[in-house]
């Protein structure tokens, strides 16, 4: 077996990886940091990110009312501590990221132009039309290719984290051209592989999000941390769930049912189409079971107005939503309405990390999407998650760069062996079985509506138990499970197992939280419990792996300065 050795290793090579490499080098230049992604860096999920990223870059802003934003749209349940250090961070992250290349938007002054999003008080997100994503992942790009000491792996897909008595010491990879395993060494490991989103029906989320990264971590002893959080974004094509981002309406877009109503009037007239996206994405339901919402061949489905804005805004401000409405719809936003429902887009919960990046596991790291810091509780604010990448992803570079020049020398016969034991389960698990079995894809269907059906935008007792069951069920056939495709070389049927296997170890964690949670909170709204209740529940979920199935545990909440209080817009 091939063994690779490095001292830091990043898994996922999206805005939290690149900006991690980057911190971990520039910490100790002297280290070797392995970029390792299952994907070519471009093709990261950041690159469809679309309305823009939060930061207090303007007079009338304060780094109080970011935070306190914040803190209210996540209903109380982030950590505040994190949040400060997030807010009063972020300012210097984008400018650098101007600085390596960013090319924002700017205002006639030349100052870099700001945009409304939903559940923020004042105009303070940053934005490059509506493709920031793609702009701020060459940027990031671009930069790490400056740095010889960051060697990349992409197309490598991590399937095993390696531990040392409880340490970290490196990990298993499948190189996907060749399906051939190899082991590298690394006494840091930092995670930033994205959520999860593929785990439901309708999502915003590309193909390759499907929890790789939180199951190295919860397989390796880290918990995962309010996984029960998911986020519908308001506005996603029905079908695809491709996103009309936030942008649309911070720049003026209505939302408007059947009878040409403005709906969220009914349910949050103060802020309208500038409401937190859980708030939003329960209107719409309720929109649909009043019987005021169109039927498609995708289920129910309410309209985005743009027209108003006029094609000379459209073409400047939200080029990507017109492409996109064209080339997916055959409809023209300049002249039609955009048929959106709401659809998965951001999990809460993650691998839990304090603020550096940390996990309980000595030398595991965590940052962006598939972590849980936490600083968006129970519901994320719009564009402060690209923000979350830059701010926590450069901590954990630099936190696991400062433990790797000090850890102890790595085994590398253990890692070697660890990693060819990894490669003689995927091979008898899935290339060398044959005869009758389970195709991958009828069960990952399977998973995707039952988890919207019982983990969706509303969730009850009796549905979520259906969930349980259902996933228990999954996982047995998942036991089963028989590729088509036996080759190695490019083999997307195994890549395909291998991702199912953690999406139903994710989806496993989600329904589970979601049982045990008695309460209404950010984007979890429980029917049988439509309250909030922070006698109970103002705690944060740890759920561990258990080979009996997911163990949960709960872990305080801190506040600092904002005391919990209703929830009011
Ligand atoms: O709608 C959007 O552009 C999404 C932004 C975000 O999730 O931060």
């Amino acid at each position: 077996m091939e063994v690779h050795a490095h001292d830091v290793l990043i898994i996922g090579g999206g805005a939290a990886g690149l900006r991690a490499a980057i911190a971990a080098v520039q910490t100790d230049p002297k280290l070797s940091v392995a970029l390792i992604s299952k994907v070519y860096p471009m093709r990261s999920h950041t690159v469809s990110a679309e309305g823009g990223a939060a930061a207090v870059l303007r007079e009338y802003d304060s780094l109080d009312s970011h935070a306190y934003d914040t803190i209210k749209g996540s209903d109380f349940l982030a950590d505040q501590d994190a949040v400060e250090q997030f807010v009063a961070e972020a300012p210097h992250e984008m400018i650098q990221l101007e600085h390596w290349g960013c090319p924002f938007s700017r205002d006639p002054d030349g100052r870099i132009a700001v945009r409304a999003f939903g559940g923020m008080s004042v105009k303070r997100t940053l934005y490059a039309s509506d493709k920031i994503g793609f702009h701020m992942l060459h940027a990031l790009f671009q930069t790490s290719l400056k740095f010889s000491s960051i060697q990349r792996y992409d197309e490598w897909f991590v399937t095993k984290l390696i531990l040392d008595d409880g340490r970290v010491a490196g990990v298993a990879v499948m190189e996907v051209r060749s399906g051939v395993v190899h082991a590298v060494m690394g006494k840091a490991v930092i995670l930033a592989t994205g959520g999860a989103g593929r785990i439901f029906a309708f999502t915003t989320n590309g193909f390759i999000k499907t929890g790789d990264g939180m199951v190295l971590a919860y397989h390796a002893g880290a918990p995962l941390k309010d996984m029960e959080f998911v986020q519908y974004h308001p506005t996603g094509l029905p079908g695809t769930g491709i996103l009309m981002t936030e942008a649309s309406r911070g720049e003026g877009g209505y939302l408007i049912n059947k009878d040409g109503e403005r709906f969220l009037q009914r349910y949050i007239p103060n802020r309208m189409e500038m409401g937190p996206r859980d708030i939003l994405s329960r209107a719409m339901m309720k929109e649909f079971e009043a019987g005021r919402a169109f039927e498609g061949p995708y289920g129910q489905y309410v309209h985005l107005d743009l027209r108003h804005l006029g094609e000379e805004t459209i073409n400047k401000k939200l080029p990507f939503v017109r492409e996109l409405s064209r080339k997916y719809l055959g409809i023209d936003p300049v002249y039609e309405l955009i048929p959106v429902r709401p659809v998965v887009h951001y999990m809460m919960g993650g691998v839990h990390t304090d603020a550096h990046g940390r996990t309980p596991v000595p030398g595991l790291y965590a940052a962006g999407e598939c972590a849980c810091v936490s600083m968006n509780g129970a519901n994320r604010l719009g564009s402060n998650s690209l923000t979350e990448c830059m701010v926590f992803g450069a901590r954990a570079g630099q936190e696991a760069a400062r433990h790797a020049a000090t850890a102890p020398a790595l085994n590398r016969s253990l890692v070697e062996a660890q990693a060819a034991d990894e490669a003689r389960r995927i091979d008898e698990t899935f290339i060398k079985r044959t005869g009758d079995g389970e195709r991958v894809a009828a069960i990952r269907t399977e998973l995707q509506q039952t988890m919207e059906k019982g983990c969706g935008v509303y969730r009850e007792e009796r549905r979520i138990n259906e969930c349980v069951g259902a996933l228990a069920k999954l996982r047995e056939r998942f036991a089963r499970v028989r590729l088509d495709d036996r080759h190695l070389t490019f083999n997307t049927d195994l890549t395909g197992a291998l991702e199912l296997e953690c999406m139903i170890e994710v989806a496993q964690a989600v329904a589970q939280g979601a049982l045990a949670r008695q309460e209404s909170r950010g984007s979890h709204t429980r029917i049988d419990f439509p309250d909030r209740d922070d006698e109970k529940f103002l705690k944060h979920t740890l759920t561990y792996h258990s080979p009996g199935g997911p163990k949960l545990d709960y872990a305080p909440v801190t506040i600092t300065r904002w005391k919990p209080e209703e929830r009011k817009y």
